[in-house]
């Protein structure tokens, strides 16, 4: 019995022609990259986005992503994470080693707190939390020991817009590198690096994604030592990204400018209507005067997340909250933003802010793609229910 050998479906003589060309970018799949020679594998360079080495640090795919999340950002270099958290982490693993100090704002995202309290602990590096809305006082909190400074613009839950500029001063002039979660802003509500800022990290899983179905992360720079620093370390790590789930937000990322203004507009319109019901003692939007630090959000930006937060009046039970979010049923109840559909979620502000916790419980919402009317109604007899 003959046996049909497979050696011509691995080596086929079969070369594409030249010269195909779409919009869309390909998707390149590989661990292995074939080197032409032993001469070309033995001059490889693993940092250099100008040839390829292992599916581990780079493909077309990816580096056609990075190229475009850094103009996206106004950066010049870009490196993928798997998940925005891992973007965060990687920046931490990069700039700190035992007996540095990293400053975090004391609303920073939950889970990098949760990295600096455990892993970077462990790691004997210390951090401290600062007041985001105090820039004077970073400027006394800053030691020696302090190598980085993380910002973050909104604060993603309690949406204080914090004093970017003095706060970036502050660092600066003590020679301390600053980090942004810029997943608030995704590159098009303000421009970091014009103001100063040395890393801008972005969960892509957001607003780049738009669809609610990829995890991914950024950490952009336009300083090539910085660079070079963050893709080692990356390396090191082994920190992946499939290229299908590039090739997703490489679909996506021509719209996140319409999206993004859809998000924004549905948003404001929800929270104004939302600003005037008695059941709501305070709105958490940057683009409104009741929320802190709204005059360096207008100063800096013109449009904002999707995102937002009210404050409940403190007569209600968290009981009573937590049955208005159940009762939702456009708002799907679960964590993420940037995504279509809309979503609710409860927080417990004293254990995000401690003494710094507004009365009252509060309601964080990430407006999706659905009309005004939909949600508004949705709201509407939702509210129904704390009465
Ligand atoms: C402000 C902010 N930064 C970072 C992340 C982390 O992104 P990922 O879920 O991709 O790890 C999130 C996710 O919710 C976020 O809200």
């Amino acid at each position: 019995m003959s046996e049909f050998d497979i050696t011509p479906l691995i080596h086929h003589p079969y070369r594409p022609p030249e010269g195909f060309s779409a919009p869309q970018a390909g998707v390149h799949k590989a661990s292995t990259v074939l080197f032409p020679t032993v001469a070309a594998m033995r001059n490889r360079d693993w940092r250099s986005r100008s040839g390829y080495t292992y599916g581990l640090h780079g493909t077309p795919t990816t580096f056609l992503l990075e190229e475009r999340l850094a103009a996206l950002e106004g950066g010049s270099e870009c490196v993928l994470a798997p998940s925005g958290l891992a973007a965060i982490a990687l920046v931490d693993q990069a700039l700190l080693a035992s007996g540095d100090e990293v400053l975090l704002p004391d609303n920073v995202y939950g889970p990098s707190r949760e990295l600096a309290r455990n892993e970077l602990l462990r790691w004997g590096i210390a951090h401290r939390f600062y007041d985001p809305m105090d820039a004077a006082a970073l400027a006394f909190m800053i030691t020696p020991a302090t190598k980085l400074v993380w910002l973050e613009a909104a604060g993603s839950v309690t949406m204080e817009f914090p004093d970017l500029v003095n706060l970036v001063a502050a660092a600066k002039a003590r020679g301390v590198t600053t980090a942004l979660d810029n997943t608030w802003g995704a590159g098009l509500a303000f421009r970091p690096f014009d103001l100063g800022i040395d890393i801008v990290m972005q969960a892509l899983t957001k607003f780049p994604s738009g669809g609610g179905d990829v995890l991914m992360g950024s950490v952009t720079t336009r300083n090539a030592t910085l660079h070079e620093r963050l893709k080692l370390t990356h390396m090191h790590l082994g920190l992946g990204v499939a290229a299908n789930d590039a090739e997703l937000i490489l679909r996506s990322l021509p719209s996140i400018g319409v999206r993004y203004a859809a998000h924004d507009a549905t948003a404001r319109q929800l929270a104004a209507w939302l600003g005037a019901r008695p059941e709501v003692a305070r709105v958490l939007h940057p683009a409104f005067e009741s929320c802190p630090g709204h005059a360096h959000w207008k100063s800096l930006c013109s449009s904002a997340a999707g995102l937002f937060s009210v404050m409940l009046d403190a007569r209600y039970s968290q009981a009573q909250v937590d049955a208005f979010v159940d009762a939702l049923t456009l708002f799907g109840i679960g964590y993420s933003w940037g995504g279509p559909m809309s979503l609710a979620v409860p927080y417990d502000l004293k254990a995000m802010r401690g003494d710094r916790a507004y009365a009252g419980s509060l309601v964080r919402f990430s407006i999706g793609l659905e009309s005004v009317a939909a949600l508004q109604a949705d709201l509407e007899q939702a509210l129904r229910k704390l009465a």
